[in-house]
């Protein structure tokens, strides 16, 4: 091999392994391959281990429109109290009525649990808000107090408020509370006024700290998207996941329940209330605060290209028989959802999606370039359906990349059968998904090497290390995730994205592990994968360059050789990780 342009490192090993010599890496610098895209490294997240009612959804109230199928779960009653059915939200048409007991020393009152306890710090703000009115006419007065009931401080002292309800007609009515004391496993309580004479309709009860990311009244938890925009990911891959399947296809994920007013997005079971674990999760819905409109927002401000995943008209395979999912001749309203994503995300403001977009406050288009219809399908029924999405995304949106699933493994018959599928029906990426021991991860870093030039390019849309025999976030497990995507980086020119999964998790109610970021009400704890992938991303490599080590390719094939070498340094020594960039060399 001639050099034309090559700087060398040399490297003492010593430092590695005591029985290895000195190693000198070239850096091809004049023989550049393929950009690194800017997608390269990204998030996904999907509503699992309570990671968005409970999690980065910042909203505090549990069952905030009585809209759980046990009306009252999550709520504690005093007095008299009735659920009625005809409010003002036809979506969630639930509400409460609270009716005075007639005597002063009698209380009315309802009071919330929260998401493993309502969590306020002292000196902070939180913004709690009501849909009320008297029906007939009042006015009257309700009382709002966040309390600790594990605590000896008197209760009044907490943070409390008067409101006064003057309407007959429902209106809005928002206060602003701000505790003396920190409570981790406290409670919302809402009473009617000691003196009331007229009962009270109460419906979607909210309460927001004051503080969320970036300030949006109906925001995210500002660590935990703080978390995400530290890892200045270059792709946004929503809502799911399994869920975006459902285990019915009621519960399937909707994108248009999702937007518009946030107190009339209809409730949803979440598909992953009692999944794979004993840890019955019978209050896990899905209050779809945290919607379609919110997630392109994010994307757009930590700088990720957003990837939402739609339903193909297909249920989860692995729940159901292929007689339940939509027949073939009744995917129309499936596709046109597919196209109005499109005009809700791009669409001019005179459009209907595109002018709902800019009622919820973004006129300005977000710039969606990438679809994936169908996560983890298989098998035939799966590219008969997806056929006629790409047909029709083709004709109306062909600036859009579309993203086909290579079903849930990546050795098997169900992948390699679509593969060719997926070729012949000419998507954009297909979606691989590994969820693998460290044998697997670190004998993948190869993987690209050798895969065709000439198919659709590859995101590995999930995946994350489950070390044999426990399944943890261990080190080992992040360094084998970490050999891994040295080689799906060293192959940008055909993987040209990735995302860990899953994002978030609960401490108090996760289904899955391990997990990039897990989290309490009031804590985020970063796990050595997240470190990995904050690292892999921050100092992305621009170009692949060929890297050989003592005149030898470093790692991959002739002409494919990346940025970064893995390897094992001799038949003595643990594997370890050789960091190589071409500029600037400080990043070593
Ligand atoms: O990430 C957890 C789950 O793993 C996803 O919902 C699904 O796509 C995969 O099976």
């Amino acid at each position: 091999m001639k050099k034309t342009t090559a700087f060398s490192i040399a490297m003492a090993m010593t430092a590695i392994s005591a029985s290895a010599s000195d190693v000198v890496l070239d850096v091809w610098t004049a023989r550049i391959g393929a950009k690194i895209p800017a997608t390269m490294y990204g998030i996904f997240f999907e509503d699992i281990n309570y990671g968005a009612d409970g999690g980065l959804y910042a909203e505090m109230i549990k069952n905030r429109s009585f809209e759980f199928p046990q009306n009252l779960q999550g709520w504690r009653v005093l007095g008299d109290i009735k659920v009625m059915e005809d409010g003002p939200f036809f979506r969630n048409p639930h509400y409460v009525r609270m009716i005075p007991s007639g005597h002063r020393d009698k209380a009315t009152a309802i009071e919330n649990e929260g998401f493993f306890g309502v969590s306020f710090e002292k000196g902070k703000k939180y913004r709690f808000s009501i849909w009320a009115r008297v029906p007939d006419g009042g006015p009257d007065k309700i009382r709002v107090e966040l309390c600790d009931p594990a605590s000896d401080i008197d209760w009044t002292d907490m943070a409390r408020a008067q409101i006064t309800i003057d309407s007959g007609e429902w209106k809005k009515y928002t206060v602003t509370l701000e505790p003396s004391h920190t409570a981790e496993n406290g409670v919302v309580r809402l009473f009617l006024d000691r003196d009331s004479k007229h009962p009270v309709d109460v419906e979607h009860v909210s309460l927001f700290p004051v503080d969320t990311w970036n300030g949006h009244e109906n925001g995210m938890r500002r660590d935990l998207a703080q978390a995400l925009a530290d890892l200045k990911p270059g792709v946004f891959r929503f809502s799911g996941g399994c869920i975006v399947e459902g285990t019915t296809e009621t519960d399937r994920y909707q994108w248009k329940n999702t937007v518009g007013p946030v107190e009339n997005r209809p409730l949803n079971r979440n598909r992953w209330e009692d999944c794979f674990t004993n840890r019955l999760a019978a209050d896990y819905y899905q209050s779809r605060g945290l919607g379609f409109y919110d997630y392109f927002l994010l994307a757009e401000e930590i700088g990720a290209a957003p990837l939402p995943v739609l339903n193909v008209g297909m249920v989860c395979q692995y729940q159901n028989n292929p007689e339940d999912h939509t027949p073939l001749d009744s995917l129309e309203s499936y596709i046109q959802d597919a196209l109005d994503l499109v005009e809700f995300a791009n669409g001019d403001v005179s459009t209907k999606w595109g002018a709902l977009r800019a009622e919820m406050g973004h006129p300005a288009p977000f710039g969606l370039k990438y679809m994936a219809v169908g996560n983890e399908q298989w098998g035939p029924e799966y590219v008969k359906h997806l056929a006629p999405f790409v047909k029709a995304i083709r004709k109306q949106h062909p600036e859009i990349k579309i993203i086909g699933s290579s079903g849930p493994g990546v050795d098997d018959d169900k992948f390699n059968y679509l593969w060719p599928e997926m070729a012949r029906l000419g998507v954009d990426l297909v979606d691989e998904h590994y969820y693998r021991d460290e044998d697997w991860f670190l004998g993948n870093a190869t993987r690209y090497d050798s895969y065709s030039r000439k198919n659709p390019k590859v995101f590995a849309g999930e995946y994350a290390c489950h070390p044999k025999g426990n399944k943890r976030n261990l080190y080992k497990g992040a360094l084998s995730e970490a050999a891994f995507m040295t080689g799906l980086e060293r192959n940008a020119d055909i993987v040209n994205m990735c995302t860990y999964a899953p994002l978030f998790a609960n401490v108090n109610g996760w289904q899955w592990r391990p997990d990039l970021i897990w989290f309490d009400n009031f804590n985020t704890m970063l796990t050595d994968s997240y470190e990995i992938q904050r690292l892999y991303s921050l100092y992305k490599g621009t170009d692949v360059i060929p890297v050989t080590m003592n005149g030898k390719p470093a790692a991959g094939k002739e002409g494919q050789h990346g940025i970064y070498a893995s390897g094992v340094c001799d038949s003595n020594a643990d594997s370890y990780i050789v960091k190589v960039a071409s500029r600037p060399l400080e990043r070593l």
